[in-house]
């Protein structure tokens, strides 16, 4: 590509001139760099990209994804991997689903202010000041239900003002959630009843002697909804 054609960057400061058509991940690899930290699922999922950048001109210190955010011209860039927000020790068999939890695990979760500074910096666009005024009120499904969306990339953490750990809080919660407070599917633990009760047996030994095209016209000539 001819070099009018690409815009200049800064990583760690230093200029580099890259296609405007790639994702900050991408740009990063074609500016040299090999990515063992800070890189994961490359599609929006796994949080492990978080980066922070400001551009020309522009007070603002912006945010975004490096697998998810194309590059701008003049984009100063830094990468945040891992932020040190250590998770709390805890077992789940010992905690409530109350705010007895929280106090226990995170009893900073009291210092929130309220500033909203976490929601303005999630990539996520999750209401983050609004889970942990859920939080404050001890409402765990409350968290686990406005985080779900969480992917644990940690900018949230990495502005507060109070220095919470946000997504520390909410995961516990999702999981205080999942344990305690969710439904129990009954259907599925009457399933797994079933297999081991070994009611399936025959049948998966009848698919194991099967052949590749014997297997295939089972399968789409199976009961999709059986009574
Ligand atoms: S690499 Fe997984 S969210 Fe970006």
């Amino acid at each position: 590509m001819a070099d009018q054609e690409l815009i200049p960057i800064y990583i760690m400061n230093k200029q580099y001139l890259v296609p405007p058509t790639l994702t900050i991940m991408r740009a990063l690899e074609y500016a040299g760099y090999k990515l063992i930290r800070g890189v994961g699922c490359r599609a929006g999922f796994c949080g492990a990209c978080a980066t922070v950048y400001r551009t020309a001109g522009d007070y603002r210190l912006k945010i975004g994804l490096a697998c998810a955010t194309l590059v701008e011209p003049e984009m100063y860039l830094a990468q945040i991997p891992f932020f040190p927000a250590p998770r709390a020790q805890y077992h789940l068999e010992e905690l409530k689903p109350d705010m007895s939890a929280l106090l226990k695990t995170y009893p900073e979760v009291l210092r929130c202010l309220s500033c909203g500074t976490c929601t303005k910096v999630c990539p996520q666009d999750i209401d983050v000041k609004d889970y942990m005024a859920e939080a404050m009120r001890g409402n765990i499904a409350g968290v686990a239900d406005k985080s779900f969306d969480c992917i644990m990339c940690g900018l949230c953490a990495a502005r507060c003002p109070a220095e919470e750990k946000q997504y520390q809080i909410a995961i516990l919660c999702r999981r205080l959630y999942g344990k305690y407070l969710a439904p129990r599917a009954e259907h599925l633990h009457k399933r797994v009843q079933e297999i081991m009760d070994g009611k399936h047996d025959a049948e998966l030994i009848r698919f194991k002697t099967m052949s590749k095209d014997e297997l295939k016209k089972a399968y789409y000539e199976r009961d999709i909804e059986p009574e």
